[in-house]
């Protein structure tokens, strides 16, 4: 059985207080989720670490939103993955769209993030997804195979085992346009197609999230689809009992 997963990602959202906050919230309403699900949460930099004690005990995990390309040094401003695991952090979102677009995130700079991650024991959740006008002139499929083979089919078969990968169409992200559960559903069955040609039966075992306008009421129908295993919450995974609805979604 592949893992399910709901993982927020807080972006550059709430202050270290808030946080605290938010994350006690969704650790008050777990009970209500299936222990069947994996909850993650992605908070900044800044919140890891309070947010990280505040988790202590809950069985939440958490992720980075990003990592450096480098070990440690002279990046001023960066964040090494090290850093990151050294406060009990589990997972790192690696290759986010907005990432890719708002920072020139190329495969170059994620494979160096990948290995940075994996000599950290961080588990990457590597997003992939295409722009509008890339569905609209039917290259949507190109676009997410030339992501997945230009990062994730350099991996090894030990650390694609702990790789998940988080389907986000661009024009779904933040946009309150959701992709059907049925365009979700083809891509995500794509996506596994293409990492069994490289990993063959171990890519029934990759759990791939769907990314973008996820909410309370399109998420049940969203992860009713069988290669969909749960889901990557922007918006709404900064209220908790929005995050938590979707995590009810799988059945108890
Ligand atoms: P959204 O963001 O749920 O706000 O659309 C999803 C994401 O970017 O991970």
């Amino acid at each position: 059985m592949r893992q399910k997963i709901v993982a927020g990602n807080w972006k550059m959202n709430t202050t270290p207080a808030e946080g605290v906050g938010l994350l006690k919230g969704v650790a008050e309403l777990k009970k209500e989720v299936c222990a069947c699900v994996r909850l993650i949460v992605a908070p900044p930099y800044t919140h890891l670490c309070p947010v990280a004690e505040a988790a202590k005990g809950t069985g939440i995990a958490l992720s980075s939103q990003d990592c450096a390309t480098e070990a440690k040094g002279a990046y001023t401003g960066e964040v090494s993955a090290s850093m990151i695991a050294s406060l009990g952090v589990e997972y790192v979102i690696l290759g986010h769209s907005e990432r890719r677009q708002y920072y020139g995130e190329t495969s170059d700079t994620l494979n160096k993030k990948m290995a940075q991650a994996f000599s950290n024991d961080l588990a990457p959740i590597y997003c992939v997804g295409e722009k509008l006008e890339e569905r609209e002139t039917n290259r949507h499929f190109d676009v997410v195979r030339a992501q997945l083979e230009e990062v994730i089919f350099n991996l090894t078969s030990e650390q694609f085992s702990k790789v998940v990968i988080a389907y986000e169409p661009v024009w779904a992200i933040g946009t309150g346009k959701t992709a059907t559960s049925d365009q979700a559903q083809e891509m995500h069955a794509f996506i596994r197609k293409v990492l069994a040609e490289k990993f063959g039966d171990a890519a029934q075992e990759t759990s791939i999230l769907y990314g973008g306008s996820c909410k309370p009421s399109n998420a049940a129908e969203l992860f009713a689809k069988p290669d969909v295993d749960g889901g990557l919450i922007g918006g709404a995974s900064l209220v908790a009992e929005d995050f938590i609805a979707i995590a009810k979604s799988f059945a108890k």
